[in-house]
């Protein structure tokens, strides 16, 4: 089994994909028994790098674009930086591609490697031809394919949490190309409920389109920023009663809560935004992410079984 991918997705802006994929991060790696020890790579696949913001990975140039910061391990290289774009260097006529050098960060279990602003707008616009390209690299990157034992990701981590952009560019089906997971973030409000449906029906449409791959499975609609208005409660109360997408919405939520703002101040230093204990967001934070640590983890035993079954 390759190393679990989960992506945080939701082409609407501002609905908490970031701030979701963090505090995921940040309780799997305190969560020893999902863990064993083994760090949590988050990969920042939004060229507006508010995942590598967050860790500070990222330096202003002076032209005002962001660009990683060095990278301990490259310091005597000549681009002594690393990225995901790193995966598509040749699509980008600038060289052989090279699997990415996480960077390690405050918190010893959580690795990041992030995003380069140039590089990926630039990989946004290649010819539709070599789209695909960027999600073959993806995948076959994250599910080790010709990866010396190792550089092996599966043996080095224990999950992958890749935070996307909104709206739909050819780096989001990117990412579930190379996905084993998603969940959607979204606020239970009109317009980005309607936004949700769709999202859906493509994760099902590219999760058919696969064919001797493991299959894309959909953790569920995270309900985000919830509080207790009418309007939320009639839009949740829709979303559960409703014939086909219903079964999706997750039986956890994060309230609007100023907690999330506060952790997520970029000025902060790194290590005040590792820890939620004693965070008035910890409980249910911890909940949401132990909901899909159990999902994930159920779907390791399951897919192991029937690999041995088939073995048998
Ligand atoms: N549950 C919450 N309660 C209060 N504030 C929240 C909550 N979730 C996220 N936020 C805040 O809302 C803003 C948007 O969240 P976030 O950046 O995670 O969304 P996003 O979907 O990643 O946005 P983008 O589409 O721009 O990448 C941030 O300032 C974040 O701190
Ligand atoms: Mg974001």
């Amino acid at each position: 089994m390759p190393v679990p991918v989960i992506v945080s997705t939701n082409y609407k802006g501002g609905v908490g994909k970031t701030t979701t994929s963090r505090v995921l991060a940040q309780a799997m790696a305190d969560d020893k028994a999902f863990n064993r020890g083994k760090p949590v790579l988050v990969i920042d696949l939004d060229p507006q790098g508010n995942t590598s913001r967050r860790w500070q990975l990222l330096k202003t140039c002076e032209n005002g674009t962001r660009i990683p910061k060095p990278h301990p391990k490259l310091e005597n290289d000549t681009v002594p930086y690393s990225s995901v774009c790193d995966l598509w260097l040749d699509l980008l006529e600038l060289g052989e591609p090279v699997a990415p050098e996480p960077y390690e960060t405050a918190n010893p279990l959580i690795h990041v490697v992030p995003a380069h602003e140039e590089q990926m707008n630039e990989v946004m616009l290649v010819p539709k031809a070599s789209r695909e390209k960027l999600g073959q690299m993806m995948r076959n990157w994250l599910r080790d394919v010709g990866a010396k034992p190792g550089d092996r990701l599966v043996d080095k981590y224990c999950c992958v949490i890749i935070d996307t952009q909104p709206s739909k560019t050819p780096l989001i089906d990117a990412a579930l190309t190379a996905a084993t997971h998603c969940y959607i973030p979204f606020v239970p409000e009109p317009q980005p409920v309607e936004g949700v449906y769709s999202i859906i029906s493509y994760v099902h449409s590219l999760s058919s389109q696969r064919s001797g791959d493991i299959p894309l499975e959909l953790l569920g609609l995270l309900p985000n920023m919830v509080q207790s208005t009418r309007l939320h409660t009639l839009h949740l109360k829709k979303l559960r009663d409703h014939p086909v997408f219903g079964k999706y919405l997750m039986p956890v939520k994060l309230s609007r809560r100023i907690g999330y703002s506060e952790t997520d101040d970029w000025r902060n230093t790194p290590d005040q935004v590792t820890d939620l204990e004693g965070t008035q967001i910890e409980f249910e934070a911890r909940k949401f992410s132990k909901h899909l640590m159990n999902k994930i983890a159920a779907g390791v035993v399951m897919k192991s079984a029937q690999k041995e079954a088939e073995n048998v």
